[in-house]
């Protein structure tokens, strides 16, 4: 595989935020470059597409395109979640599409997929059926096609990984398992119990018209905290930024931004809006870490719930975006959870109306003929920390091919 960028370039990336510069601008929105990432990144890493508890009971399941692939997760007969692409293997019609209710209006529109609880899929096209594993159960009129094998035909299967709640996917049926390469992050967070949280429906948005690492940049580093959120986020200064040091074998990256009073929030009142979560110390009520298990899930952790986003590309300079709370199972059912919910959502909305018209303004600027290759400050040691798991996928596939 050959990259449109030199690799010498993309080498200067790699380090920490005292010699490491910026990627060079043309990762950003570079349609070459862009195959070649997600050939050398998303076809062999570990891709959040949602929560467990999506998916309860058995036949229960849901549609996602992890880097465009269209994939089905369901939880099978012995209520093991399991992974497979929704690509009919007879003649490519995907089995999960939503054919219904489809105006004349939206003909042309992307296709939209199922999600619910099914006992098998059926693929609207031909009718070829297959069971909660993929497996062919039944195609009509087959019999007398001499060179075929229904036990041999099937969705063809794709690696999952549970950490935390969080369901992972993985092209690469012999990847080394996640869990292992988490384990850092994994005791950070353990008094939040990210497991027993549950998750609001994630609100979806299909096209954000900026590239992906962009998202996960803006998330990740607190430098702009105090700049760009001058005001709004005064309870929780860049100048208290911490990121943990990352080793080769290190699935993720975190850090904290710490807060000058307990239990702090992301709105208009700077208090958080629910109760606190039971398990967290004084010192952990008294920061927001912030987590990403490259390359598509970020989580943010506060004193009374989590979020969750994953960062899915579609195009060089677009993304699917999905973002997520989760909170205790309990406090769903506080009375008034709806309209406190909703005012969470609106206080974000005061660092998204920052934060989104920046993330679009940089991408027209990665795009510029006089765009730089960045130096870094230390509260946004995390980005060159990025950068060099990046370069490390990239050298992979250049040595390998
Ligand atoms: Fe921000």
């Amino acid at each position: 595989m050959e990259t449109p960028i030199a690799f010498e370039e993309l080498l200067k990336s790699r380090g920490s935020y005292k010699d490491a510069v910026g990627l060079p601008p043309k990762v950003y929105s570079d349609p070459d470059f862009f195959a070649f990432e997600i050939e050398s990144v998303f076809a062999s890493e570990w891709l959040c597409v949602g929560r467990e508890e999506q998916i309860k009971e058995v036949g229960d399941f849901f549609s996602a395109t992890p880097a465009g692939e269209p994939i089905i997760v369901v939880r099978n007969a012995e209520s093991e979640i399991r992974a497979m692409s929704s690509v009919c293997p007879h003649r490519g019609m995907c089995v999960t599409a939503d054919l219904d209710g489809i105006e004349d209006e939206d003909l042309l529109e992307p296709t939209k997929f199922l999600s619910g609880n099914a006992r098998y899929f059926r693929c609207p096209y031909h009718w070829w059926v297959f069971d909660l594993e993929g497996q062919l159960t039944g195609a009509p009129e087959m019999k007398d096609t001499d060179c075929f094998n229904a036990d041999e035909t099937n969705l063809a299967k794709i690696a999952v990984e549970v950490w935390n709640g969080f369901i992972f996917v993985n092209f690469d049926t012999d990847a080394n398992p996640l869990g292992e390469s988490l384990k850092k992050l994994e005791k950070t967070v353990i008094n939040y119990d990210p497991s027993s949280l549950k998750t609001v429906d994630p609100a979806v948005i299909p096209d954000v018209p900026f590239n992906w690492k962009i998202m996960i940049e803006n998330f990740m580093e607190m430098y702009h905290n105090s700049r760009l959120h001058k005001g709004i986020h005064d309870w929780a200064p860049s100048s208290g930024a911490w990121y943990s040091d990352v080793e080769p074998e290190d699935g993720a990256m975190f850090g904290f931004n710490p807060s000058l009073e307990i239990d702090g929030g992301f709105n208009p009142t700077y208090r958080a809006l629910f109760p606190p979560l039971p398990n967290l110390s004084e010192e952990e009520r008294k920061r927001v870490v912030f987590a990403f298990v490259p390359p598509t899930l970020l989580i943010g952790m506060q004193s009374d719930s989590a979020f969750w986003f994953t960062v899915n590309p579609s195009g060089p300079e677009t993304h699917e975006l999905s973002m997520g709370y989760l909170f205790p199972e309990e406090v769903l059912e506080i009375p008034l959870f709806d309209e406190l919910l909703e005012a969470a959502i609106r206080g974000v909305g005061y660092f998204n109306r920052q934060d989104i018209p920046t993330n679009i303004a940089t991408q027209l600027g990665m795009r510029s003929r006089f765009a730089n290759r960045a130096n870094y400050s230390w509260q946004e040691a995390v980005i060159p920390q990025f950068n060099s798991w990046l370069v490390d996928r990239y050298e992979k596939v250049l040595k390998d091919n």
